[in-house]
């Protein structure tokens, strides 16, 4: 018996490891819902649960039942038993049983897809946020405020946020698992979702729609706060752009990050409201008040600044950001120290949002 140690102590190696992925309060569960939208649909789910260790139960009971009542015995004579045609009782209650079970799982289930997956009109309570997803980053465009970011949501708490999800190259899939499920963002093709927090909180979400390259990395933060807090972020956007960038940029080595911006071209892809205007990758306006970097891979410090801009590949493997100074060029520390300092003073006059803290 000693011997048999060997596999069951793999096993609980095992399962240790598998488990150990199911905390139920991880910074992603499905579980801690923080919103309206994400905790009828664990309700739901915990609902559908129970209909399943039921089944489990009650089938493995019977079978169980059934090998020890009707097992071989030493007084068998090895006759084939007497055969019978059916037992009606028991096919009439194993037809039944399941057809209820799916009437009582089916009733619920399709009221909330009405419920939570009907496009929504929005009114005007609501706020309207345009997402478009790009390989490998998010862009966040809010109409009503002519506010353009990226990577990180800003939301007020307790209002219905009306998300258009469209796609500027592949699929990708919006996730914040504590706040909706998810949703497809699909190339002209317009979809909508709708969800709301309860609490201010950041709340982590990624890309669950595979998306080649750095798909994994593709993540992206809900900011939830109250309805000052995200008045004053969306405010200091509004105020932005020329002023800012001027009111900002004072020391030598501000305003040499400022010309550096343009002379070694992050200009061509980054936009910063009122100096820069590219297109092809997110927008920088107040980039010094976000919380992560590189699509939400990273704490937004001036020393992960400095390494993602030193060498793009090494924090964001697949990424599309080049690598604009050689190892070797004497100037690299200098320069990519001052496009650090400017980058990081955008916005930073802006009312912080330090209340927010990272759940981890
Ligand atoms: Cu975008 Cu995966």
């Amino acid at each position: 018996m000693l011997r048999r140690k060997g596999p069951s102590r793999l096993l609980l190696i095992f399962s240790t490891l598998l488990l150990g992925g199911c905390a139920l309060n991880g910074p992603q569960s499905i579980f801690d819902t923080a919103g309206p939208v994400a905790a009828s649909q664990a309700d739901l789910f915990v609902y559908i649960f129970w209909f399943a260790v039921f089944v489990f139960v009650a089938v493995t009971a019977a079978l169980v039942y059934a090998v020890f009542k009707y097992r071989r015995r030493g007084d068998d004579d090895g006759s084939v038993p007497d055969q019978i045609h059916g037992v009606a009782w028991l096919e009439a209650a194993w037809t039944v049983a399941p057809a209820v079970i799916l009437v009582l799982i089916g009733f619920p289930t399709v009221r909330l897809i009405l419920e939570t997956e009907s496009r929504v009109e929005p009114g005007q309570q609501d706020l309207v946020v345009n997402v478009t997803g790009y390989q490998w980053w998010w862009e966040f465009e809010y109409p009503e405020l002519g506010v353009t970011t990226a990577n990180e949501l800003h939301i007020p708490t307790g209002r219905r946020v009306v998300l258009n999800l469209n796609s500027g190259d592949v699929l990708h899939s919006f996730w914040v698992p504590r706040l909706a499920g998810k949703r497809d963002l699909i190339p002209n093709q317009d979809n909508q979702l709708w969800l709301s927090a309860d609490e201010a909180g950041l709340y982590r979400g990624q890309c669950a729609e595979l998306c080649l390259g750095a798909h994994a990395y593709m993540r992206m933060r809900v900011i939830a706060e109250s309805e000052a807090e995200f008045s004053a972020w969306a405010n200091s956007f509004q105020q932005g752009g020329a002023q800012q960038v001027q009111a900002q940029v004072g020391t030598p080595q501000l305003e040499a990050g400022k010309a550096l911006f343009k002379t070694k071209g992050c200009a061509n892809c980054h936009a910063i409201a009122g100096y820069a205007q590219g297109q092809a990758a997110p927008d920088l306006t107040n980039f010094g008040v976000r919380t992560s970097l590189a699509a939400g891979v990273a704490e937004n410090t001036p020393e992960n600044l400095t390494n993602w801009i030193r060498n793009p590949q090494e924090l964001k493997p697949g990424n599309l950001m080049p690598t604009l100074w050689a190892a070797d060029d004497p100037k690299r520390d200098e320069e990519v120290a001052a496009l650090v300092a400017y980058l990081e003073s955008l916005g930073t006059q802006a009312p912080p949002t330090a209340s927010v803290q990272a759940r981890r």
